[in-house]
């Protein structure tokens, strides 16, 4: 079976959707070999005990240089031999080598519309511009920060009374419903990049990334 890694550094309730989905009926179309946190305390780690997968941590500040930080997390998330590896909430920025080494199979989760409000405080962002929709997209990784080829966006609606944390909420559904969808499609073999370009069943899909 197809064999997937991922990498959180927080709460990880992307990670209990994809854990969630593996035990439905449907399935992920593959297995969660191994979850990977930069934080000690990320809760995640607990929620991949609970479900009998093997939890890592490389602690944040174990290398002074990002490059040999990440040259140790290749080398763990390696010993698992991921087909897909999938960002959930891992909040470092990645060099380089540790993109190019799994480019093609690793997916990110950002909590907006790209190309809007690449990085962080997003939900806070799209409040103080008065946006008045707002949501999540799940991109394949590249070297440009949360700047990879779009896979999918859901969008919620922002209401007059939000505040970061009920935007946050809203958002948080569609990121749940979404993922295992995403990662069920690369683990059976229907989601590909290529070039730059991702491809469902092999038709391209939209650069909007809007369904
Ligand atoms: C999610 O909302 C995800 O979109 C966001 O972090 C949250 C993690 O929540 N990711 C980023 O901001 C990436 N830059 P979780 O740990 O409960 O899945």
């Amino acid at each position: 079976g197809r064999r997937l890694v991922v990498l959180i550094s927080g709460n990880g309730s992307n990670l209990q959707a994809l854990l969630d989905a593996q035990q439905s009926e449907e399935g992920l179309g593959g297995q969660i070999v191994a979850v990977v946190s930069d934080q000690a305390d990320a809760y995640g780690l607990e929620r991949a005990r609970q479900a009998g997968v093997a939890a890592e941590v490389l602690p944040a500040g174990t290398y002074t240089s990002r490059e040999d930080y990440d040259q140790a997390l290749i080398r763990l998330i390696d010993d698992y031999q991921p087909d897909l590896l999938v960002l959930a909430g891992f909040m470092r920025i990645l060099s380089p080598a540790f993109v190019l080494r799994y480019h093609g199979r690793l997916l990110n989760i950002h909590p907006s519309l790209l190309p809007k409000y690449k990085g962080l405080h997003t939900h806070r962002r799209a409040l103080e511009a008065g946006d008045n929709e707002h949501g999540v997209s799940i991109h394949f990784v590249t070297e440009e920060l949360d700047g990879g080829p779009l896979v999918i966006q859901a969008k919620v609606p922002v209401e007059v009374d939000d505040d970061e944390k009920t935007l946050a909420r809203r958002v948080q559904v569609k990121e749940h419903l979404l993922y295992p969808i995403v990662v069920r499609w690369f683990l059976q073999g229907r989601l590909q990049l290529q070039g730059d370009q991702p491809q469902l069943d092999g038709q391209p899909l939209p650069k909007s990334g809007v369904l």
